[in-house]
């Protein structure tokens, strides 16, 4: 792990940043096993003119939005990811068009009022890094007015409510679910060392959130823009 000069959360943002440009396929096989709550799907408006979501990775929210979007803009700052996602979303025939672009929250390729929804999963945090207020600030300034703009599976939920945010969240049990018991245990033993014991005496490809220790993607801010 890279030394962020002696701050843990430094070093673990430091990581993961790291992991995108890196080890790219590496990213893809965990974040593909971790699937987003049918409901949070199912609550993003049916059918929208255009989308635009920011820092979509490799696509695990993309391959949904492109099925509810006429145009779909996924920013992505890293290139190895961005690569996946193109990969993905060839796979992925829909006949929608979906543009796959470079960008950073602080400056969004997008002219403003030009979305009907602006989303980004498991990305925005308060940290500057991670968009903090000018990355919400860009979000809304790309949303067009009555359109909505939403923060799938949140990690700061009184700063986003500071911001006039809503929040929903679904229930159910939810697991994580890998390809194999094998590979659970080796996602575990790189991502979440602490569980790998939990996770073998488990015995399933099925992973329950609580077992490694994370909150399931099962929730989401949002608000409508003032018209
Ligand atoms: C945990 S991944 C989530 C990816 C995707 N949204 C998903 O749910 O699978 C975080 C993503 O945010 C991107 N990211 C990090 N900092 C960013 C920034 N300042 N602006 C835009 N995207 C950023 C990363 O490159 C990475 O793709």
């Amino acid at each position: 792990m890279p030394d962020g000069g002696g701050d843990p959360q430094t070093d673990v943002t430091l990581a993961w940043e790291l992991l995108y440009r890196l080890e790219p396929e590496l990213y893809e096989r965990m974040a593909s096993a971790e699937k987003l709550h049918r409901s949070v799907i199912g609550w993003l408006p049916g059918a929208a003119d255009r989308i635009v979501e920011v820092g979509a990775g490799t696509g695990r929210l993309t391959l949904e939005l492109i099925k509810r979007g006429r145009e779909v803009v996924a920013i992505e700052p890293a290139a190895g990811l961005r690569q996946i996602l193109e990969r993905n979303l060839s796979r992925a025939d829909h006949g929608y068009r979906a543009h796959v672009t470079a960008g950073f929250f602080d400056d969004l390729p997008v002219a403003s009022d030009s979305a009907d929804l602006v989303v980004a999963c498991s990305v925005l945090t308060p940290a500057p890094g991670h968009g903090g207020d000018p990355g919400l600030a860009e979000m809304e300034r790309v949303c067009r007015p009555g359109g909505c703009v939403a923060v799938i599976w949140p990690n700061n939920l009184g700063w986003l409510a500071a911001r006039g945010y809503e929040y929903v969240t679904f229930p159910g049990p939810m697991s994580v679910e890998f390809a194999s018991h094998c590979e659970a245990v080796e996602m575990a033993e790189i991502f979440y060392p602490g569980a790998v014991a939990e996770v073998r005496r488990h015995g399933s490809r099925r992973v329950p959130y609580p077992l490694l220790g994370i909150n399931p993607p099962r929730d989401l801010a949002f608000k409508v823009m003032a018209r």
